[in-house]
């Protein structure tokens, strides 16, 4: 109902910006050059660790008896049909560097069904927000998708994952594509990517083995800027392959990207 929907996008809104402001205010300051990046690594897993902390913490005194998946290892099944799906901070390599494109990403599923999606992005001071079949918005301004350009014209965005048998595939695939758009881009979280379709700072994006929690939130905020997300053509999106982009551009990638295999490693 859309009453549950703005319970849980003003539980989601005030967790993810929490959240946000725990990771950018402490954040060590030489985290980047710090001496040994293993050091370095760790103090952003326990960052990463407390952030999903704080933000399962604050909607379980909300919502006590809902689910929660999250990247560093929530799991609960929950009792309300309502589950949490978190990531405490996507772009984790960006946040290790001092670049700003990281983000909060928490999703509210009902049933199963994405019904709210928050993506945080404290250093652009901007959160993004979408309620099934209610818009998408960032602050207050609605979002849509651009229109569709020619193949040859779209900036796409895409991301590699982290083994190595992944990203040779993952490489052959951009070789492919490259001479074939006007560029691409690899922002460094899916969570972002999929927003910046939805607000048209990129005409599309793919990547093939994302996590529910990077995509939960971002897919519904696409979706509802008027994007189509999707997998493999024909089917939905999933941990193999994630497609967002307008009509039109979005069936063009979807074939290419199947063509080359770009699914599979
Ligand atoms: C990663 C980011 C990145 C994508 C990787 C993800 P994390 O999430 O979204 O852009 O290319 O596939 O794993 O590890 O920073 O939460």
């Amino acid at each position: 109902s859309q009453a549950l929907q703005a319970e849980l996008l003003d539980l989601a809104v005030a967790a993810a910006e929490r959240a946000g402001a725990f990771l950018r205010d402490g954040r060590p300051a030489d985290l980047g050059v710090a001496a040994t990046k293993t050091s370095a690594v760790d103090v952003v897993t326990e960052m990463d660790i407390a952030s999903e902390k704080l933000i399962t913490g604050y909607l379980g005194d909300h919502r006590p008896d809902d689910g929660f998946l999250g990247e560093e290892g929530a799991s609960v099944e929950g009792t309300t049909g309502v589950q949490w799906v978190i990531d405490p901070i996507d772009g984790t390599v960006n946040y290790l560097y001092g670049r700003p494109a990281w983000a909060v990403s928490i999703a509210a599923r009902k049933d199963g069904e994405t019904v709210v999606g928050v993506v945080h992005v404290p250093m652009q001071g901007e959160t993004f927000r979408a309620c099934l079949g209610e818009g998408a918005y960032v602050g207050e301004q609605p979002l849509k998708a651009g229109a569709a350009p020619a193949f040859g014209q779209a900036l796409l965005g895409t991301g590699f994952g982290y083994r190595e048998e992944r990203r040779i595939r993952q490489a052959e695939v951009v070789r492919q594509l490259i001479p074939q758009v006007r560029d691409i881009r690899r922002g460094g979280s899916a969570a972002i990517d999929l927003c910046d379709v939805a607000c048209g700072r990129l005409d599309a994006y793919y990547e093939r083995g994302l996590n529910p929690w990077d995509y939960a939130a971002g897919e519904l905020i696409a979706r509802e800027a008027g994007a189509l997300v999707g997998g493999r053509p024909g089917e939905e999106l999933s941990t193999e392959l994630t497609v967002a982009a307008p009509p039109g551009l979005f069936e063009t990638l979807q074939g290419k990207l199947d063509e080359l295999g770009a699914w599979h490693d």
